[in-house]
């Protein structure tokens, strides 16, 4: 492989969310979130793990960040927990105490702090109220950013509103693997939109209460192939981008729902729940989009006699999260293949940074997550040699700097994960940190993949 080097300035970094790391469910005045809810729940995650405990982080935060400042960064990724900070819609002192502290101790430390409003866990009492199919939580995210961007400012130097709406919404309300597990495809629409209104009316509040922090929103896109040439595979195609991306990329970047995603769930829903005015709120002008990317995807319209594969990587479930479009197949991809199942496939993130340089060509972008589960090994001298990690992460940087050398304006990397967490429905068992943690006893401790990516940064450049 060539030596590849990144942009002056490029900014690299890592990722990670409230939930999946902070542990504390109930301490400080924070309330549950629905993901308290449903991983307490009997039979929803592997194990029945919980993030009650996660990787303690919410006590070890100083801990962590002095990984951070050795692996030499330049940014952190963190998610805030709405119910943490916000719960029963009033602030919380002590919960925005926690996040005003990890700020400041970014910031001396140099590293840029890039702050989530929502990395999925809704207060429990919101989806008591209807959660996000209903158009008042929109609203009361509203009130949730004002309040938390109004302490917090522009010390945090990006502000994103949510990450991966589509799992919020497809996988929480749709297939029902995800909280709160409702399995209600109109319901999974309205859920769709309305977080595409609360993007709109925080992004605003960003716009006012923070003027000098950058605006953005991280969506897991999908790179979507077509089984064969035929038409009706590239029809298949055309439907999942609709509700994989569009449904999102519209309203967000183009300020409209695209006619064919309306005309394909017409069965469905009469997207009566979009107001007028609505799109051109959800429309507020970004500074960065984020992009997470992990594979790709491969569909063909269903013959309706051959046996299916239902392999889209999103977990198993009786219903569909693709609302809509039974007749869609998604079929199993050449390995190799991470513990996820995901097949990685490098050529995909290039792909997908260049059509989003084709679409929207003055829009900057980030990648906000990017690595990979592999059941790791702890050596007889404690070490954790993760030999395939490093490739992954090795070969997908390339392809991000393959696609700045053809005009992606891609302004850094996020790795996910900083450490070891609480990977959802998948619980504690499926590992994504470059860093270990022993569940056990907290101890952090680096993979050869730190090592790897500390390399990597420092020099600005893939290591040989
Ligand atoms: C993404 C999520 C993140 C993590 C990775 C593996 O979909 O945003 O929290 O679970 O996948």
């Amino acid at each position: 492989m060539t030596a590849r080097t990144f942009p002056p300035g490029f900014l690299w970094g890592a990722a990670t969310a409230a939930y999946q790391i902070e542990g504390a469910a109930d301490e400080d005045g924070r309330a549950p979130s629905i993901w308290d809810t449903y991983s307490h729940t009997p039979g929803r995650t592997l194990n029945g793990d919980t993030g009650d405990v996660a990787a303690d982080h919410y006590h070890r935060w100083a801990e962590d960040l002095g990984h951070l400042t050795e692996l030499g960064l330049g940014g952190y990724r963190f998610s805030i927990s709405w119910p943490r900070v916000f719960p029963g819609g009033k602030r919380n002192t002590a919960g925005v105490d926690f996040y005003s502290r990890l700020v400041d101790g970014l910031l001396e430390r140099g590293i840029r702090p890039v702050a989530t409003l929502y990395h999925w866990d809704l207060p429990q009492e919101l989806e008591d109220a209807g959660g996000w199919p209903v158009r008042d939580t929109a609203l009361r995210f509203q009130d949730y950013a004002a309040d938390i961007v109004g302490a917090l400012g522009d010390r945090v130097d990006t502000w994103t509103t949510f990450n991966e709406p589509w799992c919020s919404a497809y996988l929480g309300y749709g297939s029902g693997v995800h909280a709160p597990g409702r399995t209600e495809p109109a319901a999974a629409l309205a859920a769709v939109h309305h977080l595409n209104l609360a993007h709109g009316l925080a992004g605003r509040v960003v716009r006012e209460l923070a003027p000098r922090a950058r605006l953005s929103v991280t969506l897991n896109l999908h790179v979507i192939r077509p089984a064969s040439d035929s038409a009706a595979d590239a029809d298949a195609v055309r439907r999942i981008d609709a509700l994989a991306n569009r449904a999102f990329l519209g309203p967000l970047l183009d300020g409209a729902y695209p006619a064919d995603l309306l005309a394909d769930t017409a069965p469905v829903s009469d997207w009566s729940f979009v107001r007028d005015g609505d799109e051109r709120t959800a429309a507020v002008p970004l500074d960065v989009l984020g992009v997470n990317y992990y594979s790709t995807t491969l569909v063909r319209t269903w013959d309706g006699v051959s046996p299916r594969s239902d392999a889209d990587g999103h977990g198993r479930s009786a219903h569909s999260p693709w609302i809509g479009a039974g007749d869609v197949d998604f079929l199993p991809q050449p390995g190799p293949h991470t513990a996820m199942g995901w097949n990685i496939d490098p050529s995909g993130m290039t792909e997908l940074l260049l059509r989003l340089r084709d679409e929207y060509p003055h829009l900057p972008l980030m990648i906000t997550e990017n690595g990979a589960a592999f059941a790791d090994e702890v050596a007889p001298d404690g070490a954790v040699h993760d030999d395939r990690r490093v490739d992954y992460l090795r070969r997908h940087v390339d392809a991000v700097g393959a696609a700045i050398d053809q005009g992606a304006d891609v302004r850094g990397y996020f790795v996910w994960s900083l450490l070891d967490n609480f990977e959802w429905a998948w619980g504690y068992d499926r590992r994504f940190g470059i860093i270990r943690v022993d569940y056990d006893t907290q101890v952090r401790t680096w993979k050869d993949s730190a090592h790897w990516y500390r390399e990597l940064v420092a020099g600005n450049a893939l290591p040989d």
